[in-house]
Order: C-alpha cells, then structure tokens, then sequence
C-alpha cells in the first residue's frame, strides 16, 4: 500500500477527466517555425563568437582559477553595454547635427534615446555588485594573469566621455601622461577624432541657443527676468528696512545683500565668459539662458520634453559618477592600495578622476541655485503663451511622419 494519503482517493483528485496534453491546451496551440528554415537563434546572435570568447588566462597558463570566468563574463557584459551606449549617443548626435532637431517632433526620439542611455547607465552602476561575489583572495589567485591589461585600456569608456564631452583639459593625467598616449594606431585616431567631433554638449549647447523667447527683439526673457529679479530683491529689502531691529533682520538683509551678489554675476556676460575660460562653466552664456526659461516654463508643452532631456543629461552625469564611485569602491576592496595592472597609483588615481571636472553638465546642475520665487518669472505675453501651449501644424503628429532619422520630405520649422 503506497504511503501518500492522495494515493488511494486519486479519483476524487481527476473527477472530471485527467487532463490530456494532446486536446485543447492553448499552451501547446503553436507551430514550429524553426523546423522550416531560416536564421535560428544562435547563428541571429552569433553566440559562437561572444559564447567562444572567455578565455581564462589563469587556465591557458595551467592554474585553472574558477572566479576569472566571473572577471571576464563581466567586463564583457559592460562592454556591450558601452557599444549599445555609443551607438544610441551616436544617433542622437547625428539628430542634432543633421538639422533634424529642428523638427521638433525629433526631440521625443532624441529624449528617448538618452533616457535609454539612462536605463543602461543605471544597469552598468549596479553591476558592479555581481563582480564584487569574488573575494579579494580570489582576484589575488589570477590577477597576475592578466597584467598588464588594464580598464584603463577600454577605449569604448573613452570614447563614451569624448563624445559626451569630457574635455581633454580636464582630465586627471595618467603617470603624469597624456590618456591618448596609452592607445596607438586606429584607437589613438579614433580617439583624436572624437576630441574633435562636436561633442554632446556642443549640441545640446547649440540647441539652447535657440530656445524660443529669448529674442532680444521678441520677448526677450533675460531682460525681463532681470527686471523682475532685482525689482524683487529691492522690494524684500524695502520690506526688511521697515522691520524693528534684531538679529533676525540682520540676517536676512545680510541673505538679500548676498542674493543681489548672485544675481548680479548671473546677469554679467563678462563674469559669464571668464568662467568658462577657466572651464567652471561650459554652456555660452545664451545656451544658459535657454536652460533656465526650459526650467522655468517646464510645464508649458513645447518645454515639456526640453525639460526631460536636460534632466536626464544630469542623469548621464550623476550615473557616470556613481559609476567611477561604485569602480574605485571595488578596487579598493580588491586590491587595497597596490598599483593597477596597468601601472597606475591605483586607487588613489581613481579618487582622483570621481570629481566635478568629469561633470560635463555641470552647468544644469548649478541652475538650482538661480532658482527664485514663481511670480519673479516673467509672465508669458499672449503671443509666446500660445507659441508654446500649441503645437504648429508642422510640429503635429498628424504631418506625414516619415522616420525622422531619414531627410525630412518638408522644410522643417525654425525654433524663434
Ligand atoms: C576586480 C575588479 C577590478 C579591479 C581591481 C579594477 C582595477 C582598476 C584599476 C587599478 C584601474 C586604474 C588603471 C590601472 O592602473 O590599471 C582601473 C581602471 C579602469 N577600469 Fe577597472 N577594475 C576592475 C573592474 C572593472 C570593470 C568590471 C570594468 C568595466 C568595464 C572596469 C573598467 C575600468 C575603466 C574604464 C578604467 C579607466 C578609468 C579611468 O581612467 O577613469 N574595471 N581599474
């Protein structure tokens, strides 16, 4: 007699009729249409070349060591992801360089593409953490192996922060040397040719400059915000004056004096343009203005998705900090403070690049501190309200939409 309870009642467990996988299971309702020919799935991705690729140093050197497998699977991993960034980064710049920006119906596919780069940025941050399941004795076992390759090697990472707009100026020098001198041949030019390249930044600076209300002779947004500005700050220090003598009154005259001081530097062109000679501002002057009236007007619709993309350009920014952070955290972990295998102090060099010069957006980030009450902002005159609450007739999603990556069939409309 069997043990199991159900044994003896199975019938009441299939009252009706023990299920029949060969009549109505929707589960198994499909063909095979691999049996018929065509591309299959490891041929499609070419497994045998990504899958043939993890070659173990420690292995090939007769000292099999278990973890390397884990070393090489994940630098792999963030390479592809590297490729995926700089392909979508490539197209967004070609977006941009091509004019088709111009057409604003481009910045949604422009928005998504960088928020992609976002998602990946985010992956590539975490990921570290798998890495880190290997103790620092097990990296110790193999590590010889593979010196004197290095991270520092990764020409795609350099690629990534040349064309994002890592200035070559603001790097941290390698053994007192030049990044470039580490790459030869066809990387060393390619390289050089992304120094040259306008840069992310140089775009979405361009693309700033041409934000709708700045015109001088139209609403001229900077003048107006000026206006209101200091009309404001006098008016709270009218206000202050009229307070009976305290502290508190002395505190806050002292934080209006200094608010005036602020606002005084972001109206100066010339402060503007000394700044960013000493590289501590890199957006023009223009671009910066266009920035704040995004960040301003946010909610109108044509700013909507103008605004997105300033904010995931400080996302790029903050995740390519975290990820330098998270990075030199490991390393640390791993391997103290002994040198690289490719010949650098280590993790003191790595501490060293985790700073603001890698920041390439620095200047949205700054914006925050120009920020003032709502009803200083300059009201929308009728005409620059419905500029933005409408789209134009060649802005809807009605207009023939041919993909945008490819010439436009119309003359696409200038932003004013
Ligand atoms: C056990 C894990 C790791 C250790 C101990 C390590 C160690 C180091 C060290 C010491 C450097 C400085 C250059 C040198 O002297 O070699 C470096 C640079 C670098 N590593 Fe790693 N690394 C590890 C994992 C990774 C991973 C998973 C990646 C992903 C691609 C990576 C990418 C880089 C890059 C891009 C640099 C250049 C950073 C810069 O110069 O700003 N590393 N690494």
């Amino acid at each position: 007699m069997s043990g199991c309870p159900y044994f003896e009642k199975k019938h009441l467990l299939f009252k009706n009729k023990p299920p029949n996988p060969e009549e109505n299971d929707a589960s198994q309702a499909g063909v095979n249409k691999a049996s018929k020919g065509g591309i299959l799935y490891g041929d499609y991705l070419q497994l045998d070349k990504v899958l043939s690729g993890q070659v173990l140093q420690s292995e090939v050197k007769g000292n099999k060591i278990h973890d390397e497998h884990l070393f090489i699977v994940t630098h792999q991993a963030y390479e592809l992801w590297f490729k995926q960034i700089l392909f979508e980064l490539d197209s967004v710049r070609e977006i941009f360089t091509s004019g088709h920006v111009r057409d604003e119906r481009n910045m949604l596919k422009v928005n998504t593409r960088i928020h992609r780069i976002v998602m990946i940025l985010r992956l590539l941050v975490d990921q570290f953490s798998v890495l880190e399941t290997m103790t620092a004795l097990d990296f110790f076992d193999f590590r010889e192996y593979l010196s004197p390759a290095s991270g520092f090697q990764s020409l795609q990472f350099r690629l990534l922060e040349n064309k994002i707009g890592v200035p070559d100026n603001h790097r941290v020098p390698y053994n007192r040397k030049h990044y470039r001198d580490n790459f030869s041949g066809h990387d060393s030019e390619m390289l050089l040719a992304t120094e040259q390249e306008p840069t992310l930044l140089k775009l979405v600076e361009e693309w700033l400059e041409r934000t709708p209300g700045l015109e001088v002779d139209g609403f001229n947004f900077w003048e107006r915000l000026e206006i209101n500005i200091f009309d404001g700050l006098n008016q709270e220090r009218e206000n202050i004056a009229e307070m009976t003598d305290s502290e508190e009154k002395e505190e806050m005259m002292a934080e209006v004096v200094k608010q005036k001081e602020l606002f005084t530097s972001l109206f100066d062109e010339k402060r503007h343009d000394h700044l960013m000679s000493k590289g501590e501002r890199r957006l023009s002057y223009k671009a910066l203005q266009g920035a704040l009236m995004i960040f301003f007007y946010r909610e109108e619709p044509r700013f909507q998705v103008p605004f997105q993309l300033l904010t995931s350009l400080m996302d790029i920014d903050t995740l390519m900090t975290k990820w330098r952070y998270n990075h030199v955290c490991m390393v640390h972990r791993m391997i103290g403070s002994k040198a690289g295998t490719g010949g650098s102090s280590g993790y003191h060099y790595l501490r060293s690049t985790v700073s603001d010069r890698y920041k390439v957006f620095v200047d949205l980030f700054n914006l925050a501190t120009f920020l003032v009450p709502r009803h200083w902002v300059p009201k929308l005159n009728p005409n620059v309200h419905t500029f933005l609450y409408m789209a134009e007739y060649c802005d809807s999603s009605y207009c023939s939409s041919e993909d945008s990556d490819s010439e436009p069939s119309h003359s696409p409309p200038e932003r004013h």
